[in-house]
């Protein structure tokens, strides 16, 4: 693993470097401007941030004090007032010289997802349509910074054309005025190349900017404008819109807010586009009932995402077509404030995780008979206050044996195979007291004496093995 460009920050001392106000163009004056080397991308988390380096598959956690300075290397800045650090970050590949432009490294690895992911589909597109990917895909390619504290996580550039389509070509559907209600998946940019007249609203004003400059790069045009939809909407706005798109964080609020927003905005009659992710499809169904809209179509698995580590994400989405009817009506009044607690918080991670326990080599087979584990989990319900609702025990020949049980939230499963001698348990979902009693018990009759043990905890499991 090559860790030089991103060790050399830590000497650098970044949090000494004065704060420089965001500009919209270049700073005036600037003699020469930098930018975040290719491969190199900033990822601003809740948490924490990090520094990924694609060409070495690398990352580096970053001290919050480093952020900002960061952030406006990610931007393209001219370095005044440090510029002796300049030589030593581009001399260590992690800067280059020049202003902002579309990352070559980064083009490569997500147009080969788009490839994996969209080929397919795209075979029948016009020499239009190809050309607002290619574009599309050079302006994913700019955005060295991504804001995951915003709920930001982008779809494919193929994703973005697909939606784009839904709207339909200017040549064909004739020139519509579209919003991008929040847009970090930059369908504005295919909406354009297809002839459409473009505006994007989205808190982000690092974002508007290179999306700004991606389309003038371009040669065609996308108005940008910094709102938080919390605010109430600017009055000369409202009912302008033939289309609406957006992209919510998929919870209640989210929903209420970002598509009582676009209702405002849109014409009467007129159309609101929305990716739902679809765990929470009952939910959001009711609350488009609540606000009068009706659905028109649903394009089930539509919307394919990436990683700030520009991977292929797990997280997919439906694309839904709705339309204004007579009823429709925001609940958030364009004119009012809103103060949503949990805007960014999705619905679909509030699942509680569940435990895996896998213990290997254990001793006493003689044990690990179903009656014998039938009564362990006897112990274990008396120790950690659990009612078992309903208890099945299978066994199969001599090899293995199953105890079944389920909880009021879930189950509780163990399994042993004699043959491996493997023991293991499926705690659905993980609560630590049952995970403590049933680890305890275990451990003292099949692996007293344990060489070593590993856990891996993650959103949605918690994952103990014991050798
Ligand atoms: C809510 S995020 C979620 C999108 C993402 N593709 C997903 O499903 O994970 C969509 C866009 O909304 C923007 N956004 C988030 N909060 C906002 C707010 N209060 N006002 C305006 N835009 C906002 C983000 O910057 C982002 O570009």
């Amino acid at each position: 693993m090559n860790t030089s460009r991103l060790a050399v920050l830590d000497s650098l001392q970044l949090d000494k470097l004065p704060r420089i106000p965001p500009a919209r163009t270049p700073p005036e004056g600037a003699t020469q401007l930098y930018h975040l080397a290719d491969g190199i991308i900033l990822s601003i988390g809740p948490t924490n941030s990090r520094l990924v380096d694609l060409t070495g598959d690398d990352e580096l956690t970053v001290d919050f004090r480093y952020v900002n300075a960061l952030e406006q290397l990610a931007l393209g800045w001219d370095m005044k007032g440090v510029e002796q650090l300049a030589p030593k970050l581009v001399a260590a590949g992690f800067l280059a010289e020049g202003p902002p432009r579309s990352d070559s490294v980064l083009a490569g690895v997500i147009g080969g997802l788009d490839d994996v992911v969209g080929r397919e589909l795209a075979t029948g597109w016009s020499p239009r349509v190809k050309a607002a990917h290619e574009a599309t895909l050079r302006a994913h390619a700019r955005r060295k910074r991504f804001f995951e504290q915003i709920g930001q996580c982008p779809v494919l550039p193929e994703t973005a054309v697909r939606r784009a389509l839904t709207v339909g070509d200017a040549e064909v559907v004739g020139k519509k005025k579209v919003l991008c209600l929040g847009d970090d998946d930059l369908v504005a940019m295919p909406l354009a190349m297809l002839g459409h007249e473009v505006s994007v609203f989205d808190i982000d004003d690092f974002l508007l900017r290179f999306l700004g400059d991606a389309a003038r790069e371009q040669g065609v045009s996308i108005e940008t404008r910094e709102v938080d939809l919390r605010d109430p909407m600017p009055p000369d706005l409202l009912g302008q819109y033939d289309v609406v798109l957006t992209d919510p964080m998929a919870n209640r609020e989210c929903f209420e807010l970002f598509l009582s927003r676009a209702i405002a905005l849109t014409k009467p009659g007129g159309r609101l586009l929305s990716a739902v992710f679809p765990p929470t499809t009952k939910l959001f169904k009711t609350v488009a009932t609540e606000l009068g809209l009706s659905i028109d179509a649903w394009h089930a698995r539509h919307n394919r995402y990436y990683t700030h580590a520009a991977k292929l994400h797990w997280y997919e989405s439906d694309w839904v077509e709705l339309r204004l009817t007579e009823t429709t009506k925001p609940t958030v009044l364009a004119d009012a404030f809103s103060v949503p607690l949990n805007l960014y918080r999705e619905d679909f991670a509030q699942r509680r995780p569940s435990f895996i326990g896998t213990f290997e080599d254990i001793g006493e087979l003689r044990f690990a008979m179903p009656y014998f584990l039938d009564l362990l989990v006897d112990v274990v319900e008396k120790a950690a206050d659990l009612t078992l609702t309903h208890r099945v025990v299978h066994a199969g020949e001599n090899d293995w044996s199953v105890v079944h049980g389920t909880t009021e939230e879930g189950h509780l499963l163990l399994h042993v195979d004699r043959r491996r001698k493997v023991l293991s348990i499926e705690l659905v979902p993980f609560v630590p007291q049952v995970e403590d009693a049933i680890r305890h018990f275990v451990m003292n009759v099949y692996k007293p004496n344990p060489a070593e043990a590993s856990v891996v905890t993650s959103n949605i499991v918690w994952e103990l093995r014991v050798r």
